[in-house]
C-alpha cells in the first residue's frame, strides 16, 4: 500500500499543467464502443479509472493503442456483451457502458454497481430513461440483463440532471429510431464533450450544455479523432494549493469558463485570481477569508467535486464557514480526518461548520475516497511537521502525476511503499 509522505509549509510557486478530464475520458471511452470502427482519443489523463475502463474495452473485444496521452479504439471486432463483474466493481462510473453497449449490440449484461464511498448513488434515472427508449431490463441476482432490438426515440423528463443518466440516454438515442428529448438533463462541460465527441462519428445530438438536449438517430457512423477537455476538478485543486500554502501559480490548458464557481469562491476567500481563457495565475492570500456558505450544486454552481478541497482551505480561515452539500449523501468521510490534523469542524446532516483555526498540523491520516483524499493532500501543504496519508490509490483514480506536479511546484511530497 502505498503512502504520501508530506512536509508542509512549503510556499507553491511555479507553472502546472492540467491534464485532460477523468469523468469526460470516461463516457467518451466507453462511447467508442458504438461506431464499430476507430477512434483516436487525444489529451487522455493518465489515471487508474482510465485504466479500468480501457480493461473494460479489451474484455469485450476492442483492441486498443495507448501511446502518452492518446488512446487508440477500434472496436471492429468487439464480440461480447458481458461486462466483468470484477472491473465493474472497481468503477462505478462504468454503468456508462449500458447506454453504449445497448446501441451498438442491442444487449449488455454488467453487475450492478453496488453503493460507493461517497453514499449509496443509485441508478434508478439511467434504467428508467433507458426502459423509456425500449430498453428490457431485468434485475436479478445483482445483474443487469439488457436487451433492446429497436431503441425508439421518445421524450424522457429527468426528475434530477443526473450527469451519468444523461450520458446513458444519449449513447442509447444515437441510433434509435427517431428523435429523443432529454429534458433536465445535466449541463456540465462533461456533456457537451460527450456530445461533441458523438457528433464527430456522425450522430446528431444537440442542445449539450443546456437543460434540454435532442439527439436524432442515426443509421450510420465513422471513425473519429477527438480531443478531451481540461479536467476542471484538477484545475480547481491545484488553485486551492496554491491557495492554501499563500503561493503564486499560473496553470495552463485550462477552459477558464468551466471553473468560474470555484473561482468565485476562491476570490472570497481572498485571492487573487488573473486569466485569459485557457491560462490562469492564482495568488493565495496570507490567511483565508470564512465564507459563509459554499453549497454545492449541479453545474454552473460549485461542483460537489471540489467540496472537500474548499474545506482544506477554510480550516486555516479567519472565522466560520459553512459547506452545505446538496449532490451526494455521505460526502464528509474527510471531516474526521481534518480533525485529526487539529481543523474545527462539525457536521449536521448535510451541512458542515467549519471554525477556522490559524495552522494544522502534521498527522497520520487515510484517504476515504478520491477528492477527499485530495483535501488531505492539500491539508498537509500548509500544516506544520509531516503528514503521513495511506489509501491513496483513491487519489490515484483521480489524479495524473499529483505528486510529481507538486514537487515541481515547491512541494516536499514524496511516494512511498
Ligand atoms: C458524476 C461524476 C462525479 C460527480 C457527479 C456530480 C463521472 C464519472 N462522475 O457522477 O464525479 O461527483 O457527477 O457532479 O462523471 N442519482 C439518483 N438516481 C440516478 C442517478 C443519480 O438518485 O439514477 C442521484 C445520485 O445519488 C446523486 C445525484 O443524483 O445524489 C447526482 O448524481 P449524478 O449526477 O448521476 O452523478 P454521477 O453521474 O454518478
Amino acid at each position: 500500500m502505498e503512502k504520501f509522505i508530506i512536509e508542509g509549509g512549503k510556499r507553491l510557486v511555479g507553472e502546472a499543467l492540467v491534464s485532460g478530464a477523468k469523468n469526460s475520458v470516461l463516457p467518451i471511452l466507453a462511447a467508442t464502443v458504438i461506431n464499430g470502427k476507430n477512434s483516436t482519443i487525444l489529451n487522455t489523463p493518465d489515471l487508474r479509472d482510465v485504466g479500468i475502463m480501457q480493461q473494460i474495452l479489451l474484455s469485450v473485444g476492442c483492441k486498443i493503442n495507448k501511446m502518452d496521452n492518446m488512446i487508440h479504439v477500434d472496436s471492429r471486432n468487439l464480440n461480447k456483451v458481458r461486462i466483468p463483474e470484477d472491473l465493474v466493481r472497481e468503477m462505478r462510473s462504468s454503468i456508462v457502458l449500458l447506454g453504449a453497449m445497448l446501441t451498438r449490440c442491442g444487449e449488455v449484461e454488467i453487475s450492478y454497481p453496488g453503493g460507493c464511498e461517497i453514499g449509496p448513488r443509485p441508478i434508478d434515472l439511467h434504467l428508467k430513461g433507458l426502459r423509456e427508449l425500449g430498453a428490457n431490463i431485468e434485475e436479478l441476482h445483482g445483474f443487469l440483463y439488457c436487451k433492446a432490438e429497436n431503441l425508439k426515440g421518445c421524450e424522457i423528463q429527468l426528475d434530477y440532471p443526473s450527469v451519468g443518466a444523461t450520458e446513458n440516454i444519449m449513447m442509447a438515442a444515437v441510433k434509435a429510431k427517431g428523435s429523443t428529448v432529454i429534458r433536465n438533463a445535466a449541463r456540465e462541460p462533461e456533456i457537451i464533450d460527450l456530445q461533441n465527441y458523438l457528433n464527430t462519428i456522425g450522430a446528431k445530438v444537440y442542445g449539450g450544455g443546456t437543460s434540454v438536449i435532442r439527439v436524432d438517430g442515426v443509421d450510420k457512423l465513422d471513425s473519429a479523432d477527438h480531443t478531451i477537455i481540461p479536467d476542471r476538478i484538477v484545475a480547481g485543486t491545484y488553485m486551492v494549493a496554491s491557495a492554501i500554502t499563500g503561493g503564486e501559480v499560473v496553470l495552463k490548458n485550462i477552459e477558464v469558463e468551466h471553473i468560474q464557481s470555484i473561482i468565485a469562491k476562491l476570490r472570497e476567500a481572498g485571492c487573487m485570481v488573473y486569466n485569459n481563457c485557457t491560462t490562469l495565475k492564482i495568488i493565495g492570500p496570507r490567511t483565508p477569508n470564512a465564507i459563509e456558505t459554499v453549497q454545492t450544486l449541479p453545474y454552473p454552481g460549485f461542483p460537489t467535486d471540489m467540496q472537500a478541497q474548499m474545506m482544506a482551505l477554510l480550516t486555516i480561515g479567519n472565522g466560520t464557514s459553512i459547506i452545505k452539500e446538496t449532490i451526494f449523501e455521505n460526502r464528509f468521510k474527510h471531516v474526521e480526518e481534518l480533525i485529526r490534523m487539529g481543523a474545527n469542524i462539525q457536521t449536521v446532516g448535510k451541512a458542515a461548520v467549519i471554525k477556522g483555526v490559524n495552522n494544522l498540523t502534521g498527522a497520520k491520516v487515510s484517504a476515504k475516497d478520491l477528492r477527499g483524499g485530495a483535501s488531505l493532500v492539500l491539508s498537509a501543504l500548509s500544516a506544520k511537521g509531516t503528514t503521513e496519508i495511506d489509501n491513496i490509490y483513491h487519489i490515484d483514480r483521480g489524479y495524473d502525476s499529483l505528486e510529481k506536479v507538486l514537487e515541481t511546484l515547491g512541494a516536499d511530497i514524496k511516494r512511498v511503499l
